[in-house]
């Protein structure tokens, strides 16, 4: 598994800490209807998506959800890169009925987390995505996961992330801050109302350090207070006796 999954490798760091703070948010962001299925999406390429996808969905496994993450990305699809498996078979193979699905679903080494990869990438991704079997196998999905996470290509640039409204229960929206503008955010939540997608939330990424606030500050003042200890620590030794 890659390092970027800090979930599974600092699973006491404050990163962490804020994914399973997302786990919370999004729990109680519709309590009445528990959304089974949630998509990702960006306004720009490249905003974190699949790292962020990936985290979150070790922070869901480790609180004892069986949880799969579904490659719906199939022009840059990076899922099994994440979790280093293999990407010979995966859902293009499934919705041509190449491979039954359960021979399309991959352990993890996280228990209760499961992938199922891209497969090889399609010429037409948008009508495969918006197909009648796509609907079919998520539905079969639902009974056997909890969750079911997908992961999609930026909204802005092609339709793929759109078409998957028909599955998505709840959509999380990524912005790398500092790559993207106000009307770039405004566009892709417009294209998302369009067809109906159920926004849950915007992820801010990429956040420069000066602009962090709230946790992070907090963080940063607590890292401020143990160097300005060691710091004194180190005065007080200079000043003892020899
Ligand atoms: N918060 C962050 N801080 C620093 N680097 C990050 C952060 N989030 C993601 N990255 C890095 O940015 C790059 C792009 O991330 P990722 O592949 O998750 O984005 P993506 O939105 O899925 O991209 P694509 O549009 O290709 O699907 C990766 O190298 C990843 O490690
Ligand atoms: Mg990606």
């Amino acid at each position: 598994m890659q390092d970027t999954i800090i979930t599974f490798r600092l699973p006491k760091s404050p990163i962490s800490e804020a994914f399973r703070n997302m786990r919370t948010n999004i729990t109680f962001s519709d309590i009445d209807n528990e959304l089974q299925v949630l998509a990702i999406t960006s306004t720009n390429k490249s905003s974190g998506k699949t790292t962020i996808l990936s985290n979150y969905a070790v922070a869901l496994a480790q609180s004892g959800k069986r949880t799969l993450l579904l490659d719906c990305d199939l022009r840059r699809p990076k899922i099994h890169k994440k979790f280093e498996l293999s990407n010979n078979k995966g859902l293009t193979n499934i919705l041509l009925k190449e491979i039954e699905v359960i021979n399309g679903i991959q352990e993890t080494e996280v228990p209760n987390l499961f992938v199922i990869s891209s497969g090889p990438i399609p010429p037409n991704p948008s009508e495969i995505l918006a197909s009648r079997r796509m609907g079919e196998l998520v539905a079969e999905l639902k009974n056997n996961f909890d969750y079911i996470l997908l992961d999609a290509p930026p909204v802005g640039m092609v339709t793929d992330a759109a078409v998957l409204s028909s599955v998505a229960e709840g959509y999380i929206l990524v912005v790398a801050i500092g790559n993207c503008d106000r009307d770039g955010v405004r566009y892709s939540l417009e294209s998302l109302a369009k067809v109906n997608a159920n926004v849950i939330g915007i992820v801010a990424n990429k956040v420069p350090i000066n602009k962090r606030s709230g946790y992070y500050a907090y963080y940063s003042a607590y890292e401020e207070d143990r160097v300005l200890n060691e710091k004194t620590k180190k005065k007080q030794l200079k000043k003892e006796p020899i």
